[in-house]
């Protein structure tokens, strides 16, 4: 079963296995990766078939697919299972147009009864753990995030994780906090386990989830951009009853860890240009960094990225 507390959630260019290993090194229990589309992995896309790769000693990964409905998902199981996956996860939140429009993502909150199917399928042709991840609804006029639930329970889900947004929101105004709840309750001693996700930027956000809104777990999305450090403050506040915080040289020197691996695993010339937003995430709110924020919009080589931050060591 499914005993995870602290996830890295998965986040579209971002959680590739550079930064899953920066978040696992930190105190991630297990991270996910991006959203990988079920048709692609079915016709053997090399592309799909990177963001599966692993990091080296990454020894359990959730894999998230995405897909319109049961088909696609049937025809990529063989593939999928060749990368060892240690839970299946479902996409039914993504709000991006290109993806909706194939039926997939948010739009399965539109037609609940699909991801019933969808589930089947994949207990059907795996033993695998398999979570959900879905939105409160399409829009404030269709909430249905507890009938959605059900479905998924139905079709055979293991763990379920709420976005507390809806479609219309994307990513802009507050997760609704009641929603974790009435969650949480609404599957008590259901066994199927609960994830939150929204607007968590702060341990004490994540502390939040699990002690006052009773979720099993917490996922960590834009809260983890440029600062790992979240998962291993989480962990010492349920441990220790304190937030261990990063120093800011510690920050800086897991940038250019950050960097070094991205070099390692991608070349120095893709990570030049993919580094850029995770480093200025790291420097956001740093004090005195207006200077290496500017020179890091052109940095490309790993000296390029010494030089932009080495002004702000101590
Ligand atoms: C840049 C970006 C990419 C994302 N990619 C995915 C994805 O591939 N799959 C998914 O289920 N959610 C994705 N999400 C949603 C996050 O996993 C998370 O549910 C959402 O950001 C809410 O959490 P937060 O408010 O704490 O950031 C993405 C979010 C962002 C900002």
């Amino acid at each position: 079963m499914i005993e995870d507390k602290l996830i890295l959630a998965p986040l579209a260019g971002y959680t590739d296995k550079a930064f899953r290993q920066i978040c696992t090194s930190f105190g991630a229990d297990i991270t996910v990766t991006e959203m990988v589309s079920a048709e692609g992995l079915s016709r053997d896309s090399v592309k799909t078939e990177e963001l599966l790769e692993r990091f080296e000693g990454e020894d359990r990964l959730i894999v998230q697919l995405f897909a319109p409905n049961e088909d696609p998902v049937r025809r990529c199981i063989k593939n999928l299972m060749k990368y060892n996956p240690t839970q299946i996860d479902i996409n039914c939140g993504c709000p991006v147009p290109k993806v909706v429009k194939t039926g997939a993502g948010s739009a399965l909150m539109l037609e609940p009864e699909k991801i019933k199917r969808i589930c089947k399928v994949i207990k059907e042709e795996t033993n695998l753990p398999l979570s959900v991840k879905f939105r409160l609804g399409w829009d404030s006029n269709s909430i249905n995030y507890l009938e959605f639930a059900d479905m998924a329970v139905e079709g055979g889900a293991d763990a379920l994780t709420l976005h507390a947004r809806t479609r219309a929101q994307g990513y802009a105004g507050v997760a609704d906090r009641e929603a974790f709840r009435t969650l949480a309750h609404h599957m008590m001693g259901s066994g199927v386990k609960t994830y939150g996700s929204g607007d968590v930027f702060t341990a004490e956000d994540a502390i939040r989830m699990i002690e006052e809104y009773k979720m099993d777990g917490v996922m960590f999305a834009r809260g983890a951009i440029g600062n790992p450090f979240i998962f291993r403050e989480t962990r010492s506040y349920i441990e220790k009853g304190e937030y261990e915080k990063p120093g800011r040289n510690e920050v800086l020197e897991t940038a250019m860890r950050h960097f070094d691996l991205m070099v390692h695993y991608y070349g120095e010339n893709l990570a030049g240009r993919e580094m850029r937003k995770h480093m200025m995430a790291y420097l956001k709110g740093m004090s005195g960094a207006k200077e290496s924020k500017a020179a890091l919009t052109s940095a490309l080589t790993r000296d390029d990225y010494l030089r932009s931050i080495e002004p702000l060591m101590i």
